[in-house]
């Protein structure tokens, strides 16, 4: 059984392990405003809101209300959650300004993907209610309007619609001013299922013990964290789960822990609740973020399920090997440690034993001379997926690099480290001479494939180019000048 809220009412359904929020919603709760595009989180024709009191309590943060796609997330995890759909915005005939916005704009013709538009709008507006919000810049705003895509409309009225939402009543939904609501869901969300009402399979484990003897019980069963990649198995090639273990109530996997010289980033930590730390000590590897995915991604994916996905063209592992970073795995035998380079054994074989899991990834503490810069090439901007990254990190001393560290995604059948191009730069200036030899090193390290999104001499000559692009950065006269996609960004708004 799965209790939660839906548009501010108490809701008890059942559901199997693999059923999505956009299944329960448009079957058996017969709410069909939420629509279903390409049911696998590119268009945002299913986006919902959805607020979770556990979620950010680590860090005493508010209620928030994020964006989801449906089809790809687990009717499960709204154990606790308050849902919020299309029909939860309007009071009566008054519209939310999300609503009202996006008519007096024309932002909708033939509506398909209105709903998840007025979702994305609806989120973006509570954010602003908050009193730390940032004002709406057009930055933030493509940033929260990414993951939906329109066919008919054309952007301009819906970006019109989205900054003139101030401008109608500020009308509260329904649920809005109801004063129990939020107790009820915190005292609901602190209810803990039990194995044996968790029919159909659906493992909730709230400590690493717990979940460690859930993977020895059911050594059938997948892991489950935001379900980005996993759920592409269920509505892209049509596979069941009778058996999920959801990682996103582990204590030891949902918190960040800062050491001396580090941090500990639990791998159910999601790219939004990372992003602030990154913002802070790693602007760079914080801007890659915002090109992630989307909105609803973020929200959700978590950096370990990017990790264990061993995907050659994931977009932190190779940063993450930048940085030296190191993993810390569990399972019956107990806890070890091993850098992450010594994770990817080859396509998607990594170094977890089919009973572990990655507990938390460890991230060094930024040295003050080091440098980190993050260069990802996809064929679009918003919400697409790496066709190559790089990533270089250094330290300049008396003009002379040192600590290099390059690593490259998708150029090869894991995320991986350049050593011999590292070797090529180590203690040399900086100049053109030393940047040729490192790209005819590159040239002869490399042999990447060939695939739908670029070619083997595609990628080579790209990733030889950002070879170039970091030299130039290098030679740049002031180094803390803005990386070239934030110069590109402010000058593209
Ligand atoms: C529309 C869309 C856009 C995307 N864009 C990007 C992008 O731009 N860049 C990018 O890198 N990725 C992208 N992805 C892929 C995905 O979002 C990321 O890889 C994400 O980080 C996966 O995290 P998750 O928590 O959703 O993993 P899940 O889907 O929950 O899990 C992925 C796999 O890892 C396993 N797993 C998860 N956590 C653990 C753990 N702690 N220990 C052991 N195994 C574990 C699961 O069993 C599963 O096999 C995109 C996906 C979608 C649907
Ligand atoms: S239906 Fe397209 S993102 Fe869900
Ligand atoms: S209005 Fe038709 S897809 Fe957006």
């Amino acid at each position: 059984m799965i209790e939660f809220f839906l548009n501010g009412q108490r809701q008890r359904v059942a559901s199997t392990p693999d059923t999505s929020i956009l299944e329960l919603l448009r079957g058996p709760l017969a709410l069909q405003g939420t629509k279903e595009g390409c049911a696998s989180g590119d268009c945002g024709a299913c986006t919902v809101a959805i607020a979770h009191p556990q979620e950010g309590q680590w860090k005493n943060l508010p209620l928030a209300y994020r964006t989801a796609n449906a089809c790809i997330t687990p009717a499960h995890q709204l154990q606790g959650a308050h849902l919020i759909t299309i029909e939860g915005l309007a009071r009566g005939d008054a519209l939310h300004p999300a609503q009202a916005s996006m008519v007096a704009c024309h932002g909708s013709q033939c509506g398909f993907c209105t709903p998840g538009i007025v979702m994305s709008l609806f989120a973006l507006h509570e954010q602003q209610r908050t009193a730390a919000s940032q004002p709406l810049d057009a930055h933030r705003l493509e940033a929260a309007l990414g993951g939906n895509l329109c066919r008919c409309t054309g952007y301009r009225p819906i970006r019109d619609a989205a900054l003139s939402m101030n401008d109608h009543p500020d009308t509260r939904p329904p649920w809005a001013n109801d004063p129990t609501l939020e107790s009820e869901l915190h005292g609901l969300s602190q209810s803990v299922v039990s194995e044996s009402e968790n029919q159909g399979g659906y493992q909730t484990p709230t400590t690493l013990a717990e979940l460690i003897i859930a993977m020895q019980r059911h050594p059938e069963a997948s892991l489950v964290a935001g379900a980005t990649d996993l759920w592409l198995d269920v509505t892209q090639r049509l596979a069941r789960f009778d058996t999920l273990i959801d990682l996103r109530q582990v204590e030891e996997l949902r918190q960040i822990a800062e050491t001396a010289e580090g941090w500990w980033i639990g791998a159910a930590v999601t790219y939004r609740e990372w992003e602030p730390l990154l913002a802070e000590h790693y602007p760079g590897f914080a801007h890659l973020l915002t090109r992630l995915g989307s909105a609803q991604i973020r929200n959700r994916a978590t950096v370990g399920g990017n990790i264990a996905n061993a995907s050659p063209i994931g977009d932190t592992p190779p940063v993450l090997l930048t940085l030296d970073a190191r993993l810390r795995l569990a399972g019956p035998e107990g806890v070890r440690e091993l850098p992450l380079e010594s994770f990817f054994l080859d396509y998607k074989r990594t170094a977890l034993e089919p009973d572990e899991c990655i507990v938390a990834i460890y991230m060094p503490k930024p040295q003050p001379d080091h440098e980190l810069r993050v260069w990802k090439l996809s064929k679009r901007r918003e919400d697409d997926i790496s066709t190559l990254l790089g990533a270089f990190r250094w330290r300049l001393r008396d003009g002379v690099l040192t600590d290099v560290r390059i690593a490259y995604g998708g150029m090869a059948a894991v995320p991986l480290r350049v050593t011999a191009v590292e070797d090529a730069l180590e203690g040399q200036t900086p100049g053109e001479d030393a940047f040729e030899i490192a790209k005819q090193v590159l040239r002869d390290s490399l042999t990447p494939m060939s695939d739908a999104r670029g070619s083997r001499e595609y990628r080579l000559t790209a990733a030889i180019n950002l070879l170039e692009r970091w030299r130039l950065t290098l030679a740049r006269a002031d180094s803390n000048a803005p990386t070239p996609e934030v110069a590109l960004d402010a000058y593209a708004h």
